[in-house]
């Protein structure tokens, strides 16, 4: 399974790069607004790190306008993928930008008669929010069993991209699932490392090595 990093924050993201366990980098407006700078030089900085998919999102409601800064978004970088939220002015605009080889990423979505609609116009990836639903009481990961049953009989190439992720059994039972990809907070990805049988198993490990070593010396 793919790990993306769901954060607008270039510290963050050149951590969690450097450790070699990130695949790509979502970003969502609510998460640009928070960085400081121009988002064009932020996005075209996320990509020179990332080497990889870096989402960028239209702030446009209507096909044209989605498609026109979908394209000017896709000339920052080769690694933008342009991130449309799901409707009917977002499915459109999906099928004209992978018209012109641009990939898409079609968010918010929250039900898997969306994904097949996703699916159908060629999105790249399908982003369903599995912390939201959880939040009204819905149960996100079977949002996830569902799509993924769906796009396995049949042929589509949509990328299942589990998003609004909030704990680390949300990547744990994404897995079991066979979703394409998570994308975390930098917060689940730290701990996504912590496990308190680790630490307690290191210290006694140096500790029988000093009382045994240090003894002798
Ligand atoms: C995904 O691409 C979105 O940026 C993100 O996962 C939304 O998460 P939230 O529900 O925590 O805002």
């Amino acid at each position: 399974m793919k790990l993306f990093l769901d954060t607008g924050n270039i510290k963050d993201i050149e951590t969690y790069c450097a450790i070699g366990i990130i695949d790509g980098v979502t970003t969502n407006p609510s998460l640009m607004a928070k960085e400081p700078g121009d988002p064009r030089a932020i996005t075209k900085r996320i990509c020179q790190i990332v080497q990889g998919p870096v989402s960028a999102e239209v702030i446009a409601t209507d096909v044209d306008g989605m498609i026109r800064e979908g394209k000017d978004l896709a000339t920052i970088d080769p690694h933008v993928v342009i991130k449309v939220p799901f409707g009917k002015a977002g499915v459109q605009a999906c099928k004209a930008l992978r018209a012109e080889g641009i990939r898409v990423n079609v968010t918010l979505v929250f039900s898997p008669t969306q994904a097949l609609l996703a699916a159908k116009v060629g999105a790249t990836y399908v982003s369903p929010f599995v912390g939201r639903l959880d939040d009204i009481a819905t149960d996100g990961m079977e949002l996830i069993r569902q799509i993924v049953d769906v796009y396995e009989n049949y042929d589509f190439e949509t990328e299942v991209l589990v998003a609004s992720v909030r704990s680390p059994m949300h990547v744990a039972i994404a897995g079991q699932m066979g979703a394409d990809i998570c994308t975390c907070p930098p917060a689940v990805i730290e701990a996504m490392f912590k496990h308190p049988l680790t630490d307690s198993g290191i210290e006694r490990f140096l500790k029988d090595w000093d009382d045994a070593k240090g003894a002798k010396a």
